[in-house]
């Protein structure tokens, strides 16, 4: 999908919201637009976008973007449209209609959990767009996990990675914890970008989750799909207690001989700090320049701070600063939604500065 360089910053922010399926609650139509340029924008660029037919958001979503816009045409400019003998789209109309038709009301939005579906984040790569498409629950825990949904930290970090991309481009990194892939896919999309030797390991505990970790990393519209070197393995971090069990979790890391490992969001209880801190000892452990880069979401600052002081003793734990300057659209909800305000980088390294926290194997 290409992005037009000329389209107005009020129409690309409703583009965004929509592919990310962003609750139209947080979205406001332009009203210094005239009418029918908002229209042709609405036809063009979202209804008859092809995107958008291959990767469909929800029947809900659609029913209460369209709705919402629906509500726009008819009521609140709908003195405006008599007043200026502006007539409502018939293709908006029609599209709205069927809809409404077809989604019975008991799936209206809130009313019960969405399906999965395609969303697409925008983000900025230097001055450029580029788009990462994910098929996602929009629950935030289904089949007992949490990995089928994109998580606002992997934002915080991919943002923060794509105005650090040396970090990833040329390197080797691996994931923790990847879920179903969004950071991983914006990180294989710089390293392809780049055009230099890369490679790429995304890891997770639950097989389903990483199933679908590497069906998105291979949509044909992600650029990721395109990356010679990148792999999705099972690891859990609980194995690297256990003897037997930790040669699999080495294997894994000398095999990719990382030199960088990234994790977002996956300090969410105190249970797994252990494990985790475990993992990581094993991944840092004789690595002369090879740090760890975590974006944790803060839900419960007792648990952060438990991670903190547990990583202390193993490692030199050292803030990293965020630029805020760099917030990609794909930022928004991570911005929009109150429940994910508060955010935390990690960075364990050995001998160079990252920025939030940032640990150095002491
Ligand atoms: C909150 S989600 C974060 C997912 C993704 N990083 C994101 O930010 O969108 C936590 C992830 O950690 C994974 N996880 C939980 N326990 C794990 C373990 N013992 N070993 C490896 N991964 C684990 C889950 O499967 C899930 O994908």
């Amino acid at each position: 999908m290409e992005m037009d360089q000329g389209i107005p910053d009020s129409l690309l922010d409703v583009l965004c919201g929509y592919a990310s399926n962003l609750h139209t609650k947080f979205l406001s139509f332009p009203t210094d637009l005239s009418l029918d340029r908002v229209q042709v924008f609405l036809v063009d660029k979202i209804l008859l976008n092809r995107h958008f037919s291959s990767y469909p958001a929800s029947a809900q979503y659609n029913k209460l973007f369209w709705k919402h816009d629906g509500h726009y045409f008819t009521t609140l400019a709908y003195t405006e449209l008599i007043r200026k003998d502006v007539e409502l789209d018939s293709r908006i109309y029609e599209h709205y209609v069927s809809f409404v038709s077809t989604a019975s009301s008991s799936e209206g939005f809130g009313a019960k959990p969405p399906s999965p579906s395609y969303i697409t984040y925008f983000w900025l790569n230097g001055s450029q767009y580029e788009h990462s498409t994910l098929m996602e629950s929009r629950k935030l825990i289904e089949e007992g996990t949490t990995g089928f949904t994109t998580w606002p930290a992997s934002m915080v970090l991919a943002d923060y990675l794509t105005s650090h991309s040396d970090l990833v481009s040329g390197k080797s990194v691996l994931e923790l914890g990847s879920g179903i892939g969004l950071l991983g896919i914006v990180v294989a999309t710089l390293q392809v970008r780049s055009q230099l030797s890369s490679r790429l390991c995304l890891t997770d505990v639950r097989p389903d989750v990483l199933d679908r970790c590497q069906n998105n990393l291979t949509l044909p519209c992600n650029i990721s799909s395109s990356h010679p070197a990148l792999s999705c393995l099972l690891l859990d971090w609980t194995d690297a207690f256990d003897k037997l069990t930790n040669q699999g979790t080495s294997d894994i890391m000398s095999g990719l001989d990382h030199d960088l490992i990234i994790g977002a969001d996956i300090v969410f209880d105190p249970v797994i700090i252990p494990a985790l801190v475990a993992t990581l000892s094993l991944a840092l452990q004789n690595k002369e320049n090879t740090s760890a880069l975590l974006a944790l979401t803060v839900r419960n600052a007792a648990t952060i701070a438990e991670f903190l002081s547990t990583a202390r003793k193993g490692f030199i734990v050292e803030e990293i600063e965020r630029d805020n300057q760099r917030i990609g659209r794909m930022y928004m909800h991570a911005l929009q939604d109150t429940a994910f305000v508060s955010l935390t980088s990690v960075h364990l390294g050995h001998s160079h500065r990252l920025g939030e926290y940032n640990a150095v194997v002491a």
